[in-house]
């Protein structure tokens, strides 16, 4: 008897429309697009008009999904957020999409896992399908990042942008959907990259206000490396249990933190060029956005065919690390 698994079968994605360049932070913050691109590898990111809320876009992007599926926001049956930009601290923002979506049947919540968030949610969307009591799960990562950053740090506003991503998920009994995954949490890495202000050990002040807390703050070089060693770590052990090798990769989709981290897990996998999206340049880091926003460039790019075998991984504060392996299903893109 063949398994049910969880099958990818719709992607929608979403980018506001206004683009700040490098050029434009030089303006802002002592840097240049030069230092920006070297180090980095992002020469714009695109972000939202002030004001506008993480449930926005991610509507946006779950329109698209639920379109080129051809079904109905009345057709789902659980909505799951990735982000650590919610609209409000509660309620969730899952709760907010499914009212503005008008998915009437669904429930929902929340899930905090920073750029992991995407596979933290879609590993947890595919238990609720695979067990059979679900049939058609919609998982978003989302994140107006923009929201939370210190434009007089020049260390992290330049890294960020803002962006949203949904997948569909439904059963399927063949070989394609979601074989596997493999997920770690290692908190003593939370000093590392965090934002201290607004939370139950900081409440909103005056006094953290002015000392900037409500904003991301990170040792960049402490992530840098510990994110290098866990790509491929992550990665080469998800692929070894399932018995395949980086040979079996046909697309690798990760997270878009840094050019220099994605291409160090390339370079450990022997992979080419042509099996790694890569869009850090026009998008920056959007956090839990990034995964779906790969999945629709590779798919823009016509790099995704039925039967490919895909591999997602992403790092992220907390210290959360998380690999997925996926066996394409084929989705309609138009
Ligand atoms: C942030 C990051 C790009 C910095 O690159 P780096 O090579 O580690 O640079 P450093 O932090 O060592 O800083 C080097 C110098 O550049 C300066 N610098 C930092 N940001 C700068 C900017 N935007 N423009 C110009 N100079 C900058 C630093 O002040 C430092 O100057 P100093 O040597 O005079 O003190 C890199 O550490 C990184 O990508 N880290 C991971 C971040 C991340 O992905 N976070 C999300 C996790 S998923």
């Amino acid at each position: 008897m063949n398994q049910r698994r969880a099958c990818i079968t719709a992607v929608g994605t979403h980018v506001p429309e206004k683009v700040l360049t490098n050029a434009d932070l030089e303006k802002i913050v002592d840097t240049s697009d030069e230092w920006i691109r070297t180090r980095t590898g992002i020469e714009r990111r695109h972000v939202v008009e002030p004001g506008t809320p993480t449930s926005e876009i991610a509507v946006a992007a779950a329109r698209e999904a639920l379109r080129r599926r051809g079904i109905g926001a009345g057709d789902l049956d659980l909505i799951i957020v990735a982000t650590v930009t919610p609209d409000m601290i509660f309620p969730a923002t899952a709760c907010l999409v499914q009212d503005k979506l008008g998915a009437t049947r669904a429930w929902g919540f929340d899930l905090s896992a920073a750029c992991s968030g995407f596979l933290y949610a879609l590993t947890t969307g595919a238990q609720f399908v695979q067990s059979g009591t679900h049939r058609r799960v919609l998982v978003i990562g989302a994140d107006v990042m923009t929201a939370i950053l210190d434009y007089e740090d020049r260390s992290t506003c330049v890294l960020f942008g803002d962006g949203a991503g949904a997948v569909l998920l439904e059963p399927g009994e063949g070989e394609n959907g979601i074989l596997d995954f493999s997920h770690e949490v290692d908190g003593s890495g939370a000093c590392y990259l965090n934002m201290p202000g607004g939370g139950s050990l900081h409440p909103a002040t005056r006094e953290t206000v002015d000392a900037r807390m409500h904003y991301i703050k990170q040792q960049g070089q402490h992530v840098f490396k510990y994110a290098v060693r866990k790509f491929a770590e992550s990665a080469e052990k998800l692929l070894l249990r399932n018995d395949f090798t980086g040979t079996d990769v046909d697309l690798f989709v990760a997270h878009q933190a840094n050019i220099r981290i994605i291409e160090a897990a390339q370079h450990r996998m022997g992979l080419p060029d042509v099996k790694v999206v890569k869009n850090i340049h026009e998008y920056g880091n959007t956090t839990a956005g990034t995964i779906p926003l790969a999945l629709g460039t590779a798919l823009d790019e016509n790099r995704l065919s039925r039967g490919d075998l895909v591999l997602l991984t992403a790092v992220g504060a907390g210290f959360t690390v998380g690999s997925v392996l996926v066996r394409w299903s084929g989705v309609s893109w138009d």
